[in-house]
């Protein structure tokens, strides 16, 4: 049997002030797959993909990648450290933690240069993703100055040119306009049909009805509290209610959970 590319195993952290981040939560990622870990606000969706990213650390319970134990440890090693880095990407839900250099250019081609390319190849590599991303018009911009949906998407292009196998996306299109979320859930289709792994931590049950192979759902206890098909759990309305992921108003349209918001402003004839 081929090990799963990702492995939590019973994982515990707190955060040094003793709250809770995520309770025994077991979870595996298998190659190819496209994972969503569905969740309300301080679920533990951010801790659980940076636990996974080797961000940080389990109290109890074990992480692996590619069969090896995540710990700060492990990933002092330069040989594994450089190739998980290089195999499992992480965009931040706080993109500005990820942008800091000069121009939208330099950001992108940070990662590449890490890695062993020519000069030529870089260059290649940063505007085949400028491209691929439609940031070519803003390539020269110091990335502090744009709008909140661009900064996103430089981020995910910052991802994307180091080319990783895996990529853990927190929260990919909080912020994005609706033209935008439609454009991140082709491009997720995209990578997806390329054979890459994705992890993707929402509270967007569209974006996950429409990307993922199989969910996760975080109860506010931080603990897993179901997982399984989206066709399955995403029309299971107490679950979701139970989990906060919608009010009592939401209801089931054409076998799936119909969560628009909803109050007097909103006409709605499917009572
Ligand atoms: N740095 C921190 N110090 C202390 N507590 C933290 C810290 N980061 C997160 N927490 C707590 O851990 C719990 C889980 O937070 P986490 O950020 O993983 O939730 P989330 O599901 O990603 O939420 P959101 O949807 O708001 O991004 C919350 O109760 C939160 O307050
Ligand atoms: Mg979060």
């Amino acid at each position: 049997m081929v090990a799963p590319l990702l492995q939590a195993e019973a994982v515990t952290y707190h955060y040094p002030d003793g709250r809770a981040g995520i309770v025994e939560a077991s979870v595996s990622v298998a190659e190819g797959e496209s994972l969503v870990i569905l969740g309300a606000n301080a679920s533990g969706k951010t801790t659980l993909l940076q636990l996974l990213a080797g961000l940080i650390f389990p109290a109890r319970g074990t992480v692996r990648a590619f069969d090896i134990v995540l710990s700060e440890q492990s990933l002092q090693d330069g040989d594994f450290a450089r190739t998980f880095r290089q195999r499992v990407g992480f965009l931040f839900q706080d993109t500005d933690a990820m942008l800091f250099s000069a121009t939208v250019y330099d950001d992108i081609a940070f990662g590449p240069l890490q890695l062993d390319l020519t000069p030529d190849e870089v260059r290649r590599r940063v505007e085949e993703t400028l491209s691929l991303l439609g940031l070519s018009a803003i390539a020269q911009q110091p990335p502090h100055q744009l709008s909140g949906g661009e900064k996103k998407k430089v981020a995910l292009a910052a991802l994307l040119a180091v080319s990783p196998g895996a990529l853990l996306l927190d929260e990919p299109t909080s912020g994005l306009d609706p033209r935008s979320q439609r454009w991140f859930v082709e491009l997720a289709g995209e990578l997806r049909a390329m054979g890459k792994t994705l992890v993707t931590a929402t509270h967007d049950l569209h974006v996950a009805d429409e990307i993922a192979d199989r969910v996760i759902v975080l109860g506010e206890d931080h603990r897993i509290a179901a997982e399984g098909p989206p066709e399955r759990l995403l029309r299971d309305l107490d679950l979701l209610l139970s989990v906060n992921l919608v009010h009592q108003h939401a209801h089931i349209h054409d076998g799936r959970v119909h969560v628009h918001p909803h109050s007097h402003l909103h006409a709605h004839d499917h009572q």
